[in-house]
């Protein structure tokens, strides 16, 4: 599985609607309370996920526009099946260079997951500038934001640990991603321009028994920390090797952070 593949974004799509922070969740579906219909967008929407978490808590006459620069993800998007009294589209458009696109037309909520990691600074402050100038509310979920625990611990754990993060800040299409100082960024920006913002933690918590996404998982950290090359190689495979024997022994486990946002105007429900 490679970069976000349709593949990889369905293993980790349970463990993602598990990680979501309810008290964040919460605060976006009251806001929706006594709505007769509302237009949702979705930015970065891979195949599908954050419509098929929220549509159920959703009121039913809701209208999703759903927005990814991949072609095969979106296609995927495109086939499921429209949520209970409401419909959805999709957009091909390159957030980097087409955001304002993205936002054109009437919008009730913004929505994103595991976006905000991957943007820059530049970028974030432009999704701000936006969002504010439309008055519109966003819920941005799932944003990584450095944490890993991972039992049992190996000595070059700190060490992977720190080339995933200098991974995370590297260019993933729009200029230097903040990784995982995303999450913090936009808290910070919202609330300086006056939008109410409730925020909370939405790790990943992943037992023994999910074997399939800690094999991918550690394998990415791998490649991550061969790329950043600050490791010897060997390094890498010693601890690849211990990861490996320890998920076949079903011991192993890891939490990996995530945080929720969910920012919108002062004024409104
Ligand atoms: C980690 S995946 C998250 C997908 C989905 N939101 C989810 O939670 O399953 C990141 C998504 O960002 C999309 N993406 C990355 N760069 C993009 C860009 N420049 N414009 C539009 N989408 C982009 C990818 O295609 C991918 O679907």
């Amino acid at each position: 599985m490679t970069g976000f593949s349709a593949d990889w974004l369905a293993l980790r799509e349970p463990h993602d609607a598990r990680a979501r922070n309810p008290a964040v969740l919460n605060a976006v579906v009251a806001s929706l309370k006594g709505y007769p219909s509302i237009r949702i967008v979705d930015l970065a929407c891979g195949t599908g996920s954050t419509l098929r978490v929220l549509a159920p808590q959703f009121p039913t006459g809701q209208h999703w526009r759903l927005v990814d620069n991949d072609l095969s993800l979106l296609a995927r998007a495109a086939a499921m099946a429209p949520p209970a009294g409401g419909t959805f589209t999709t957009a091909p458009l390159d957030l980097n260079r087409d955001l304002e696109a993205a936002l054109d037309g009437p919008i009730d909520l913004l929505t994103t997951s595991a976006l905000l990691d991957l943007v820059s600074e530049a970028w974030l402050d432009r999704l701000v500038v936006e969002t504010l100038a439309r008055s519109i509310a966003i819920y941005a979920a799932l944003s990584y934001d450095g944490r890993i625990e991972i039992s049992p611990s190996h000595s070059l754990d700190a060490a992977i640990v720190a080339a995933v993060n200098a991974h995370q800040r590297r260019d993933k299409g729009f200029g230097p991603a903040l990784g995982p100082m995303a999450a913090s960024a936009a808290i910070a920006r919202f609330e300086s321009l006056g939008y109410s913002v409730v925020h909370g933690a939405a790790d990943w918590v992943i037992g023994p028994q999910d074997r399939e996404i800690q094999l991918e998982v550690f394998a990415g950290w791998a490649s991550a920390a061969r790329e950043i090359g600050d490791l010897p190689l060997a390094d890498t495979v010693q601890w690849l090797t211990f990861r490996r024997d320890e998920i076949a022994a079903g011991c192993s486990s890891l939490r990996v952070g995530h945080v929720d946002i969910f920012a919108r105007p002062i004024g409104t429900r």
